[in-house]
């Protein structure tokens, strides 16, 4: 495994909308496998393929409910995601993103989403999330479609490394 190099902005990479998955083959094993390490390296909660530059429909997610106690994270590797379902209620909260150091910005997501995606190994599956988690996944489809936090964001602001630990994103 390798921990690869996080495409930051205003690089035009993370503004293509990525392409499906098509082969679920041992270079995508490998690939997901990098971008875990690369995810827990940096760290972060979730990280999109066009973040380490592959023009690809997938995200990796891994995090702690934060409903159940004591909850140990859960990894979730979603290929070709597509949000089916979405709840009327949205909630504002404080987001930030590996590509985009030191900015935070409040943004409105959807409370509870249900998203359809692909395993790594190619099998249909379907989640519902709520709060934290439907956010994260929010934020990593966005990315798959060329769209960051700013451009969603109300307000966009600079914070210290200290301060940037204290967001959970
Ligand atoms: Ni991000």
């Amino acid at each position: 495994m390798a921990v690869l190099d996080i495409v930051k902005f205003p690089d035009p990479r993370l503004r293509l909308k990525a392409k499906p998955v098509q082969t679920f083959d041992k270079s995508l094993q490998k690939l997901i496998d990098d971008m875990l390490e690369t995810m827990r390296a940096a760290p972060g909660v979730g990280l999109a393929a066009p973040q380490i530059g592959q023009s690809l429909r997938l995200a990796v997610v891994e995090y702690a409910d934060e409903e159940e106690e004591d909850a140990k994270p859960k990894t979730y590797v979603l290929i070709n995601p597509e949000i089916v379902k979405t709840s009327q209620e949205t909630v504002v909260a404080t987001e930030a993103c590996l590509s985009l150091p030191n900015l935070a910005g409040e943004v409105e997501r959807y409370e509870d989403i249900t998203v359809k995606a692909k395993n790594r190994y190619g099998k249909p599956m379907k989640i519902t999330a709520s709060g934290w988690l439907a956010r994260i996944f929010q934020h990593e489809i966005d990315h798959l479609n060329g769209v960051l936090f700013i451009d969603r964001a109300t307000n966009v602001y600079e914070l210290t490394d200290e301060e940037m630990a204290e967001i959970k994103d």
